[in-house]
């Protein structure tokens, strides 16, 4: 008797990670010799970001307190406290239940996995984080996309929103700031997506997991569940990338709304919530002092960016072909190419021939007959000046090709 082949379920033919797939690619370039730029992940630990000692401490002391075990499943008390007066700072209600969970993106796995059944769909926006579309393809549901506008500071488009929900329409995703564009969505925004929701009867998520990468001090942002204390609404937040731990894979999510209309779902996402047992257990002790003691490692950390965020700025929209919307907050500049090229050979082309890593923005979503790239402004200013040297370059022999 032989062996036979394993072969993968059918849901694997949907998933595609874009951020992760071009650094293949990016891989084998890198073999042959050739320096690399890579502006393409949102790991700031690979830059010169470094997490605040306080986080490590407390971690580390856990750990040799014997804090090893399983947690329990919602998390240690003195986080989910933790969260919770964090959350209250900000305005937050009505306030049904806090898990912590492996990264925010265990949270969001828990909550779609809770809410959709196949066939169902949700509302993502175009550009998002590819993320959501890997679990909802996963599920056998559907990830449907409204647009963000482009002409107005990628606020969310309302009547695309509108025009996309039918009656297996469950939920709608907003990302604040966003990842890739780096808006802060305005209040109008917000409350628009919520009358949405509310006349449609939908889920809202709320993924916040930038809110405190805002630039500019005067720039506020507003969570999604201060402003209608009835709404269901579920957020999800973490320290990946406010306290330099994406590693460490420690986020959580919040749930509020009026009891009637979300305890029933609440109750199915905590069946997963248990049965996972817990999220990781000494990290879960780095979470008070981080929301709850002053964190000037954040500052420093926006001071840099904005500095980096300006060079994009005005590197990315000087080059003829190029342009880019000012963003306010998170790492990410996501940059419109009116070139006759498509988006994934403009990544190829610019790693194969200038070693700059960037992603396609169709790895994002974007709108029909519009092309983007994604950068990372991570990277300090001297590689940053360097990559946009490049791309400049690159941008220039495209228009020679008559591009
Ligand atoms: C919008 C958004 N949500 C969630 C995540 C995942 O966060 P975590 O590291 O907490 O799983 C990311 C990571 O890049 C992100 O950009």
């Amino acid at each position: 008797m032989a062996w036979k082949k394993i072969i993968p379920a059918k849901r694997t033919e949907n998933i595609k990670y874009a951020i992760r797939d071009i650094v293949v690619l990016a891989k084998e370039v890198e073999k042959t010799g050739k320096e690399m730029l890579w502006l393409n992940i949102g790991d700031p630990n690979i830059y010169d970001f470094v997490t605040p000692p306080q986080v490590i401490d407390d971690t580390v002391k856990a750990m040799r307190d014997n804090q090893n075990g399983y947690a329990p499943s919602n998390g240690i008390d003195e986080a989910v406290n933790a969260i919770r007066l964090d959350a209250k700072s900000k305005g937050f209600k009505n306030i049904k239940e806090i898990f912590v969970t492996t990264g925010a993106s265990e949270a969001i796995d828990i909550a779609l996995t809770a809410l959709l059944n196949a066939g169902d769909n949700f509302l993502l926006p175009a550009p998002t984080y590819p993320l959501y579309d890997a679990i909802i393809n996963k599920l056998g549901a559907e990830p449907r996309h409204y647009f963000l506008d482009e002409e107005n500071n990628w606020e969310p488009d309302l009547k695309d929103l509108e025009s996309k929900i039918d009656e297996n329409t469950k939920g709608v995703l907003i990302i604040n700031p966003n990842n890739p564009t780096g808006t802060n969505y305005s209040k109008e925004s917000l409350k628009g997506v919520i009358e949405l929701a509310k006349k449609y009867g939908l889920l809202l998520f709320a993924d916040e997991i930038y809110d405190k990468l805002l630039f500019d001090e005067n720039d506020k942002h507003i969570s999604m569940a201060t402003i209608d204390t009835n709404a269901p609404i579920i957020t999800f937040n973490g320290l990946s990338k406010s306290h330099v731990v994406p590693g460490f894979r420690i986020g959580w999510g919040i749930v509020t709304g009026k009891d009637e209309l979300i305890s029933d779902y609440n109750e199915g996402m905590q069946k997963f919530v248990r049965a996972r047992l817990s999220a990781n257990k000494p990290e879960q002790f780095a979470i008070k002092n981080a929301l709850l003691t002053p964190q000037p490692h954040i500052r420093e950390m926006l001071n840099k960016l904005k500095k980096r965020g300006e060079i994009t700025y005005n590197r990315i929209n000087a080059i003829d072909g190029l342009s880019l919307v000012k963003t306010s907050g998170a790492f990410y500049a996501f940059i419109k190419i009116d070139l006759d090229i498509d988006d994934f050979t403009f990544c190829k082309r610019l790693i194969n021939e200038y070693g700059v890593v960037t992603v396609p923005g169709s790895g994002f979503g974007q709108k029909p007959n519009t092309k983007h790239f994604r950068v990372v402004f991570l990277p300090n200013e001297e590689i940053l000046n360097r990559a946009y040297d490049k791309i400049e370059e690159f941008v220039k022999k495209l228009k020679e090709e008559g591009k």
